[in-house]
């Protein structure tokens, strides 16, 4: 069984910065505190970006220390906050393919997972240039001969979520579509951060996630809001844990900043000594 823990939108600030009384180093924290508690038998953590609140080597430094307490082995993506120029400088052992980009793939209990960087140094929206479309078709054509599902993974949703975030997700997405489609190869799941708020569905028939990640939620935007402002709210902090075997992929969605109020397990008696399935 394949567990893959994925946290984006971190926005780590320089030490002591604190946005509205928002401490997302503290946010950070918790959540590795929680893959100690529950996942530590992940077989991979993913970092989907958005790192760094301003692309600050500070920032670098206060997220490496406080995960050097993640129990899992992890991958660092960048997203549009992030400066993939200063982060390579800093992190000499950064995943990287032979361009420079941020990216690379891994195959694990029979999928390969593919990390797409569709950051750009000074745009907020993703970008897949001609180089990063080859690579991924190279990839693809990899997980295709091995027969391995693919789960993508990048920054940027590529789908639209009707809300201001359409317009600066991943630009052309349909070259990514195009690419994934020409593959032939078996598109498990995709899935991303960038937009702040937890949805699934389906894009050009793939799967698709996204998770709220570290810094704040968006709700939903509605064409009637006061001022057209899209509301954020503090909580839950998320990530997401995707659990797959041959058969069956499923996404989680772990929240560790989270204000709901549990229920008496009174409430629910025959939901005492529960089991479930334990195939591994
Ligand atoms: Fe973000
Ligand atoms: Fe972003």
């Amino acid at each position: 069984m394949l567990k893959l823990v994925i946290m984006s939108d971190i926005h780590i600030l320089p030490p002591q910065e604190v946005k509205f009384g928002l401490d997302t180093a503290e946010r950070f924290e918790k959540a590795i505190a929680d893959v100690n508690e529950f996942y530590d038998d992940a077989d991979l953590c993913v970092y989907a970006g958005d790192i760094a609140d301003k692309g600050k080597i500070e920032s670098y430094q206060l997220f490496d220390k406080i995960r050097q307490n993640n129990p899992v082995k992890s991958l660092v993506m960048m997203g549009n906050h992030d400066d993939r120029d200063v982060y390579l400088d800093y992190d000499k052992d950064a995943m990287a393919d032979e361009n420079g980009f941020v990216q690379g793939a891994v195959e694990i209990k029979g999928y390969r997972i593919i990390m797409l960087d569709s950051s750009e140094p000074g745009r907020v929206e993703g970008i897949l240039c001609a180089t990063r479309l080859k690579w991924l078709a190279n990839q693809l054509a990899l997980a295709k001969a091995a027969q391995t599902p693919v789960i993508l993974i990048l920054h940027h949703n590529a789908n639209r979520l009707h809300m201001p975030v359409d317009t600066y997700r991943l630009t052309e997405s349909e070259n990514l579509a195009i690419t994934l489609k020409q593959s032939g190869a078996q598109i498990a799941q995709i899935i991303a951060g960038h937009c702040h708020i937890t949805t699934a569905g389906s894009w050009h028939g793939f799967p698709i996630a996204t998770l709220s990640g570290n810094q704040h939620r968006v709700g939903q935007y509605f064409k009637n809001m006061i001022n057209h402002q899209q509301p954020c709210y503090e909580g839950p902090a998320q990530f997401a844990v995707i659990i797959a075997d041959e058969t069956n992929l499923t996404v989680h969605f772990h929240n560790y900043v989270d204000r709901n109020i549990q229920l008496p397990n009174a409430m629910f008696p025959w939901k005492r000594n529960a089991v479930f399935e334990t195939k591994e």
